[in-house]
């Protein structure tokens, strides 16, 4: 059996090795490695594929969602409300920014922002919600807007890990994932759904005002060369991962169907198990399985990990530590047991691997693996 790996990227790209290969040479041949027209054919694909007015390649995710924040103007101290449980990047860029990560708990069976616990921590210096479409689907979009309308904040989707999810509003249309809110940010690190074979990244909005002030902060706050109306930043996506980018974004939504077919050969195999919680769709939104993350009851997280790795078969924890308890990210108004639900999942929340390149053998034998180490009722 081929060696297991959470992610198969080598597997991957020999699938698609003659397309990648010309197109990675061509861009090497053309010369136009910063700006080409590779970057400008990817930018309109990608605008087609997501139904989005404008999006805005940039040089990784953290800098997608740090050059919205500067584009919608927050000042110092403004309060910027985000998810407990997530990626350290979209607190990361409101703490730098100076303006103030306001954290508030997660749903337990989604593991996305509880609209609840939003309404709850709005005060009169509130400027957005970032909602972050966790593990590969979205965060409840029809409360958040909701709440976001009533208060007037912006709303930033971190849709990092849910790229391609269609998201099925009350209103009855159907919307990509990260194209609802005020803007939305993206990553195409290499293990994303849709990853590049190197750092980059996209902002998207259907403002116009914004598409424009976003692109002019990501090139030193200029539009016309030399002139620098805002303090901008160097943010680019370069023609080598543009050209791979158009060539994965064709096989974006194949991709989530092959996800899609391990994460139900997951559910079937530990569905009703006492010890194994499955991941719960949420009914708005499809699911493009970033990641197949377990809830485990009554069972040692660690051990399991170390007998899954006496088996060759990797497991990882996303992520074994709430931001409020992070060293850096420690704030006198959080403390332990403030926000239950994350402090639950850190705790039992194990990752299996998931990819595009997984066969039954495989997974027969992952899933046997994690049955075997629960002992028999
Ligand atoms: C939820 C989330 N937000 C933001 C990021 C940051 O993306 P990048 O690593 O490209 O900066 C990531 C990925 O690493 C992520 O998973």
């Amino acid at each position: 059996m081929k060696k297991i790996q959470m992610v198969d990227l080598l597997g991957q790209y020999e699938k698609i090795q003659p397309e990648i290969d010309k197109a990675v040479l061509d861009v090497i041949r053309s010369s136009a490695y910063i700006n080409g027209p590779e970057v400008k054919s990817f930018q309109a694909e990608f605008e087609k594929y997501l139904d989005v007015r404008h999006v805005i390649p940039c040089a990784n995710g953290t800098d997608a969602l740090q050059i919205a924040m500067m584009a919608l103007g927050f000042q110092p101290g403004d309060e910027v409300i985000t998810a407990d449980f997530t990626y350290v990047a979209t607190a990361e860029v409101i703490a730098l920014l100076k303006l103030k990560p306001v954290l508030v708990d997660v749903n337990p069976d989604t593991f996305t922002l509880n609209p609840d616990a939003v309404k709850a921590a709005i005060t009169a210096r509130t400027v957005a919600i970032v909602p972050v479409h966790l593990f590969g689907q979205c965060a409840d979009m029809d409360a958040i807007m909701g709440i976001a309308k009533e208060h007037k904040l912006a709303v930033i989707e971190d849709v990092a890990q849910a790229i391609g999810a269609d998201y099925r509003l009350q209103n009855g249309s159907t919307q990509k994932a990260g194209t609802i809110g005020t803007v939305g940010c993206t990553s195409f690190f290499p293990s994303k759904n849709l990853g590049c074979y190197g750092d980059g990244g996209a902002i998207f909005t259907n403002d116009d005002e914004l598409g424009k002030k976003i692109r002019m902060i990501a090139n030193h706050g200029q539009s016309v060369l030399y002139y620098h109306d805002e303090v901008g930043v160097n943010s680019r996506l370069d023609s080598i991962q543009a050209a791979v980018l158009r060539i994965k974004l064709k096989h974006l939504d194949e991709y989530a169907s092959a996800r899609n077919k391990v994460a139900d050969w997951y559910d079937q195999a530990f569905s009703n198990h006492p010890n194994i919680g499955t991941p719960v769709r949420f009914k708005n939104s499809n699911h493009v399985f970033h990641q197949y993350t377990l809830v485990l009851k009554n069972a040692d997280r660690n051990k399991l990990r170390e007998y899954l790795a006496t088996k060759n078969i990797p497991a990882m924890i996303y992520y074994p530590v709430p931001l409020h308890l992070q060293k850096a990210y420690r704030d006198p108004r959080y403390k332990a047991g403030d926000f239950p639900v994350t402090e639950m999942l850190c705790a039992n929340v194990i990752s299996l691997p998931i990819h595009t390149e997984m066969n039954e053998e495989t997974l027969k034998y992952i899933t046997d693996s994690v049955l075997e180490f629960f002992p028999k009722n």
